[in-house]
């Protein structure tokens, strides 16, 4: 039942009298076409799954395992029109012997109709070149903010916001992954299903270790925000009583709607206070993080409000998270951090990380800070929805997407779309009286490297070239080296491949920044697509066209004044479409998409106006 079979047009006289509807069949699969934009599908002995062809330009058709459940929910597939772009796999009732889809809002002439088809597998094998090698991506679909990131018995859970339908924003699931070492991942089934009451968008999990909420002890319980036109955005609570692989939406949902009718109620963090004994939660309501607590996680208190008029403005607040740290890894001198998601926002546009250092009484948090400061936590274009993992003990771990809400539905991969960054240890540091927080590659990406190539030492006046970087070089590999002006006015390094395509990192000691360029990276115009709009859509999520030249090919800079001496440490990590830099333990993080049309293996080190020295420069190639 593999093979893709034509489909057998019934001629007229075949039709049964009793429809006035059009009938196509193939194998096991009659289609009734109810009228020009209504099809039924029916199935006799279903396979594992019916193949939809997608085809990203088309408009969204609703697709509906009919039951006769009311709770049937349609899910919104891009079916196609012309051609397919790619198949994705929709679920049937295992062991039954007949099936019903009900297909609404596709052309009855439509070409998948001829297209569609059974099948018991669905083959994952990859087919996108920008596939990373050692970041987290869903095997197919869309994939936006890393969310529910919570460990448990050795195994820290990857959930995230999901399309199996399509590797476009829409029908927003929590994909799941798991890991023990938070870099080889196991894919899962979806956790938790779009449902009657919304969109699945973005939350926590924490683990009930007091059986506070009634569901036993030790159950995961997942917050998240179910988003309709119909219902708005409301705060709903499911647990998990088999180690994360499956939730029970609790029956008295919603737990929390906005107090003030608010459009922007989303992206609950749950969290423990212990001078409290209670549950926090802290909700993104428009444009600042409302502070919540209860004792058994369904009941909630509003207790305040924080970041009005704080950090970028305009804005949007997203995804918030909290954690206190040490600073300067003093377990008697602590602050509370509070991150937040902003869109737009970004220096370079778009989405952005910004991160307030403050004290909180259980009540309220205040900021060090006066208003119009902020704080970046990566500094370069594509790292969004930051959170951390709960459940980790002193240490906190947090999990970027890897993308901008600018262009994160156009970048050039099919099968998927939606890459994880590295998992990054965060710590506080003091500087220049300032309190920041550092961002580095957590240690287990360390396990990475598997073969060293070794540059040595050395001092560059003008520049020193490295060809074949790597033998057989994959575009995965990391860069460490010591980097000391000396009277150099600017000086790094320039990744490039034959084709002259070239991401440049460099420190500028005239402007004061660290600099990372990808004007001339490779593929810098992804093209624009005509992802029609439809409704239950956030308008920051279907973004079809951008402006290339201003938002993808530029570049992104941090102030060199985040560190601390007058020799800056540097760890650059490559990965088929992206380049993160690390200066100084992630005093200074910044993360970018490239593009380049194959593997850059060149390494040039250069300096200006002066001599600059490199210490130990190493390169790694890292593999899973
Ligand atoms: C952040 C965000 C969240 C929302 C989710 C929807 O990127 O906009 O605020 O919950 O994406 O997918």
């Amino acid at each position: 039942m593999n093979a893709r079979k034509p489909l057998f047009l019934l001629s007229a006289a075949l039709m049964s009298a009793a429809f006035t509807a059009c009938v196509q069949t193939k194998e096991n699969i009659r289609l009734e076409h109810v009228n020009d934009t209504t099809t039924i599908v029916h199935i006799q002995n279903p396979s594992k799954y019916l193949l939809l062809p997608v085809q990203e330009t088309s408009a969204e058709g609703k697709v509906k395992l009919d039951t006769g459940n009311p709770a049937d929910m349609a899910m919104d597939v891009r079916l196609a029109v012309d051609s397919a772009d790619y198949f994705v796999p929709f679920e049937l009732p295992e062991g039954a012997d007949e099936a019903t889809v009900v297909i609404g809002k596709v052309n009855k002439n439509a070409a998948c109709w001829n297209l569609i088809e059974m099948s018991d597998t669905f083959d994952v094998t990859n087919t996108d070149y920008y596939r990373p090698l050692y970041h987290h991506t869903p095997l197919y679909g869309w994939m936006n903010d890393a969310n529910g990131l919570v460990y448990q018995d050795g195994e820290y859970h990857l959930y995230y916001q999901y399309n199996p339908y399509g590797s476009l924003w829409g029908n927003m699931h929590w994909g799941h992954s798991v890991s023990k070492d938070l870099m080889h991942w196991d894919h899962l089934k979806p956790a938790i299903a779009r449902d009657t009451l919304g969109h699945i968008f973005s939350g926590s999990v924490v683990v009930d270790n007091k059986n506070s909420a009634g569901f036993g002890k030790d159950a995961l319980i997942a917050f998240y925000t179910s988003a309709s036109d119909e219902h708005g955005q409301i705060q709903c609570m499911a647990y998990s009583n088999d180690k994360g692989r499956t939730y029970t939406k609790y029956e008295g949902n919603p737990i929390l709607t906005p107090f003030d009718g608010l459009k922007d109620f989303r992206d609950p963090k749950v969290f423990w206070y212990e001078p409290a004994q209670k549950w926090y939660m802290i909700v993104s309501a428009d444009k600042e993080m409302r502070f919540y607590s209860s004792s058994d996680m369904k009941e909630w208190k509003y207790l305040s409000g924080f970041g009005k008029g704080y950090g970028v403005q305009p804005n949007q607040f997203e995804c918030p998270d909290f954690v206190q740290l040490p600073v300067d890894g003093d377990p008697n001198k602590k602050k509370w951090v509070m991150i937040v998601n902003i869109n737009p926002g970004c220096l370079f546009g778009g989405s952005a990380t910004e991160y307030f250092v403050g004290d909180f009484d259980g009540t309220t948090f205040v900021c060090d800070n006066k208003p119009e400061t902020t704080k970046w936590l990566d500094f370069g274009k594509d790292h969004y929805a930051t959170v951390c993992f709960s459940n980790t003990g002193d240490r906190v771990v947090a999990v970027p997407w890897m993308s901008n809400w600018q262009y994160a539905n156009l970048t050039p991969t099919k099968q998927f779309r939606g890459i994880n960054a590295l998992p990054r240890e965060l710590s506080l540091y003091t500087q220049n009286g300032e309190i920041y927080m550092a961002a580095n590659a957590a240690k287990e990406v360390q396990a990475l490297r598997k073969e060293t190539r070794d540059l040595g030492s050395f001092e560059v006046e003008k520049e020193q070239i490295t060809d074949n970087l790597l033998a057989d070089n994959k575009g995965a590999y990391e860069l460490e080296m010591d980097i000391t002006p000396g009277n150099a006015s600017k000086v790094g390094i320039e990744l490039s491949n034959a084709k002259g395509e070239h991401t440049t990192i460099y420190l500028d000691l005239k402007s004061g920044r660290a600099v990372m360029d990808r004007t001339e990276s490779g593929i810098t115009d992804f093209g624009k697509k005509a992802v029609p709009h439809e409704k239950e859509t956030h308008d920051h999520r279907k973004t079809n066209s951008i402006n290339y030249k201003d938002d993808f090919a530029l570049a992104t800079w941090a102030p060199l004044s985040l560190c601390a001496g007058k020799t800056y440490h540097l760890n650059v990590f490559v990965d088929k479409c992206s380049v993160e830099l690390f200066v100084d333990g992630g005093r200074i993080a910044m993360t970018n998409l490239v593009f380049p049309t194959e593997v850059y293996n060149t390494l040039k080190c250069f300096a200006e106006g002066g001599k600059a020295a490199f210490g130990q420069v190493k390169a790694y190639r890292l593999s899973l």
